[in-house]
């Protein structure tokens, strides 16, 4: 087991030192402003702790891929954000706000581009199941998003396709992250599965957790606007379980136009308060702590030791077990 310290700092290390080419400062500077704003770098957070308990030693053939997982997950912020309309993350500007759209697809690009060469850099020995991984947990992402888009403009969403759209979109990501530490660690196929079915729904807990916090979250925490899905009209948790529950007036209260200031905070306010008329705060705390229990549990037959699964417990738990 590498110490949770070693692991901090090798975060800090990777992250503080990670080159992108100088040169066009036009296109790479995004990529430069993106890494430096932060993030909590779960992704490679995770890829490292399951490493941990196959492997001793932090090179860079673990650690070249673990910044790959960030830089892709960053690749897809830059361009979430413009499909989103979004204009902050992380608490600064959004990169199509600070610079421009165009600027923000290239930038996005170069960046899934990077995180390819990242991920090749993982040992020759598992390199082919490194790249299948990784190629087929970026096509579901696309595929997530997507779907998250269909979902916008179409009244008849279940909750059972919102779980496989967050699946695709935020599940998978984490889900690899959590394999390919293990893979490249050394560990069987079994293992490594189980591990992925972990950060899976861990993924799930934390993608409704996001939705919870969009809502009801402090802006400063979170770094991105509340209310942004009330006013993309998303199909998130909190309006698919208020329907489930029988809200009044939600879809009339979500399909309203709002483009000044002050309509855009009516409508939030009104569709909060439908939410809050059916209880729906409480149901996604409740779903956050049962994915999340799930996930621990999909760790149990890894084939890692007990101090390993208490690791995967911890791990969860702050992710998604404070702050709600
Ligand atoms: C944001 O991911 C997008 C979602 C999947 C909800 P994070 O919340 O991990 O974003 P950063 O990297 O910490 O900013
Ligand atoms: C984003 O979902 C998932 C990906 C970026 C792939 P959201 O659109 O909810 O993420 P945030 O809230 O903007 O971070
Ligand atoms: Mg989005
Ligand atoms: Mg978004
Ligand atoms: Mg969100």
């Amino acid at each position: 087991m590498i110490p949770e310290s070693t692991i901090d700092q090798a975060l800090k290390d990777l992250f503080g030192k990670i080159e992108f080419q100088a040169e066009p400062a036009g296109l790479y500077d995004p990529l430069r402003y993106m890494i430096a704003i932060g993030g909590k770098r779960i992704r490679p957070r995770l890829c490292l702790l399951t490493y941990s308990f196959f492997a001793d030693t932090l090179t860079p053939q673990i650690l070249e891929p673990a910044a790959g997982l960030e830089v892709f997950h960053t690749f897809t912020l830059i361009h979430d954000d413009i499909m989103d309309r979004s204009p902050l993350r992380r608490g600064h500007e959004t990169v199509w706000k600070k610079w421009n759209e165009d600027t923000a697809i290239l930038s996005g690009d170069v960046m899934c581009i990077d995180a390819y060469k990242r991920i090749a850099k993982a040992p020759a020995a598992v390199l082919p199941e490194a790249l299948e991984l990784f190629s087929r947990t970026a096509s579901q992402v696309c595929d997530g998003q997507q779907m998250d888009m269909d979902f916008e403009t179409r009244s008849d969403v279940s909750m059972k396709e919102y779980m496989q759209m967050i699946g695709l979109k935020t599940g998978v990501l984490i889900a690899c992250a959590s394999q390919l530490g293990a893979l490249i660690g050394g560990a069987d196929l079994p293992s490594q599965e189980c591990l992925y079915d972990y950060g899976y729904y861990l993924g799930l807990a934390f993608q409704v957790a996001d939705d919870y916090l969009d809502a009801y979250g402090n802006e400063k925490v979170f770094g991105k606007p509340i209310g942004g899905d009330i006013l993309n009209c998303k199909k998130s948790w909190l309006t698919l379980k208020a329907l489930e529950l029988g809200a009044d007036g939600l879809e009339e209260a979500l399909n309203a136009p709002a483009v000044t200031p002050e309509e855009k905070a009516a409508k939030i306010a009104r569709v909060k308060a439908i939410y809050d008329s059916v209880g729906v705060a409480d149901a996604a705390k409740k779903a956050i702590a049962d994915l999340s229990t799930r996930a621990v549990f999909k760790g149990t037959d890894a084939g890692i030791p007990p101090y390993a699964h208490d690791a995967l417990k911890t791990f969860a738990h702050a992710l998604v077990g404070r702050s709600f």
